[in-house]
């Protein structure tokens, strides 16, 4: 048994809870890792969410969760499509060169255009074009929700897992759930 484990917090309209309790148990959660990128004016951007997340099949859609404060997103809505690029647990580089503040982020890496233009990166495990379908702004972020036009699995690498600020190596896949 954990000994640190706090106790149970309930929701009790106000105090808010603490956005810094929030995180640390929010963190205990694992995410892949995607870089999510797009064409402005005929250069590349691209940003890391750990929130991408399959929405609808039919329709086929799929979204991320963009910080308000994200410098990057208002270039992915403007171009009114994205791709999203799912990385391996190789490239952990990726995931730091594309979350950076500073730096060029496309520095070093290879890609190609997607059918909607938006880049595919070369590194990636699989990777989900899409049209932007709905933007809805929730708390301090924006839900983009995209419509799936073309994807693809390119390898059965791991995948890249962010688990309690850190990257999960050494990943072992049990059967039980097929
Ligand atoms: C593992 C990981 C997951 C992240 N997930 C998200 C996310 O889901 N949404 C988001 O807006 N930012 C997320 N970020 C933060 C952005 O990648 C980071 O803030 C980036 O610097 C944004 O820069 P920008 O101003 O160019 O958008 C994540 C960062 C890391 C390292």
């Amino acid at each position: 048994m954990l000994d640190t484990v706090a106790a149970p917090r309930m929701a009790q309209g106000s105090p808010a809870v603490p956005a810094s309790e929030l995180r640390a148990v929010m963190a205990h959660y694992p995410t892949g890792v995607v870089v999510v990128t797009a064409m402005a004016d005929g250069a590349p951007v691209g940003f890391v969410v750990g929130s991408f997340t399959s929405i609808s099949l039919d329709p086929p859609l799929v979204g991320f969760f963009a910080d308000q404060s994200s410098t990057t997103y208002p270039k992915v809505e403007r171009a009114g499509a994205f791709c999203a690029n799912v990385l391996s647990s190789d490239h952990s580089h990726l995931c730091r060169q594309f979350s950076s503040k500073s730096g060029d982020r496309f520095a070093g890496t290879t890609w190609r255009p997607a059918p909607s233009g938006s880049p595919i990166l070369d590194e990636a495990v699989a990777w989900v074009d899409c049209d932007l379908h709905d933007t809805v702004v929730v708390g301090d972020h924006t839900l983009s929700v995209g419509r799936v036009r073309s994807l693809s699995l390119e390898t059965h690498a791991a995948p890249l897992i962010f688990h309690r600020g850190a990257y999960v190596t050494g990943l072992h896949q049990s059967d039980e759930a097929r």
